[in-house]
């Protein structure tokens, strides 16, 4: 069974202490907060305050995708709004290693997100000190876009290098995830998916929540 982040970036921000508590009645494992810059992607969503005003009622972890140029800058403050993970883009970090050290020494489990583009090999070298890979099945920046159909091949070889080296890291895809993909991505290995639009969209949100993890 596969572990559910809701995305409240398709939540409706006039009335995002009532979706949260929707999530918190939810059988979603995560609150996934997408942040993003208008820099390192062609929007912006909302920043530290708004992450802390969600933790301030969330009852489920905080996973929290910054999707910013020089992470490093930011990751103490995500970490005081309320961040249990901190997941940073290989695209935005010339220094990975360290932001990653970084992320371990706040005491947020650290992750990192690819671009569609960017290989999973890309991360061979720091794979043993990620608590999660996050595929990008979409180009980052907006909700509610088309599920890229080379994300499973690319997820398989993730989890082929997983238990080639018995690594212990979480597979997370974001992105255009719904009923149609989930039990395929579940199947190549992935553990944690995010939904957005399939989720609020829904007449019913809790039970899409509750039907994507029994996908
Ligand atoms: C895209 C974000 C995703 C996105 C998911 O830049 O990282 O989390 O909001 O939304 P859907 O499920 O609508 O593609
Ligand atoms: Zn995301």
């Amino acid at each position: 069974m596969a572990e559910i982040a809701p995305s409240i970036l398709a939540a409706d921000f006039a009335n995002l202490q009532r979706d949260v508590e929707m999530l918190n009645a939810s059988s979603a494992d995560y609150i996934h907060v997408d942040v993003m810059d208008g820099m390192f992607v062609p929007n912006i969503s909302f920043g530290i305050p708004v992450c802390k005003a969600v933790y301030k009622h969330a009852k489920k972890p905080l996973d929290v995708h910054l999707m910013i140029e020089q992470p490093d800058r930011y990751l103490a403050d995500f970490k005081k709004a309320g961040a249990a993970g901190l997941t940073v883009h290989f695209e935005a970090c010339p220094n990975l290693h360290r932001t990653i050290q970084y992320i371990k020494e706040l005491g947020a489990a650290p992750g990192v997100a690819l671009n569609p583009h960017t290989s999973v090999e890309s991360l061979f070298d720091i794979l043993s000190d990620l608590s999660l890979v996050l595929i990008m099945s979409v180009n980052p920046g907006f909700g509610g876009q088309e599920f890229i159909e080379n994300t499973y091949q690319k997820v398989a070889r993730l989890n082929r290098l997983r238990e080639k080296f018995g690594y212990s890291f979480k597979i997370e895809v974001d992105g255009g995830v719904n009923l149609d993909n989930a039990q395929l991505l579940i199947r190549e290995g992935v553990d944690i998916l995010v939904a957005g639009s399939s989720v609020f969209n829904s007449p019913d949100p809790v039970q899409a929540i509750e039907l994507l993890k029994n996908s």
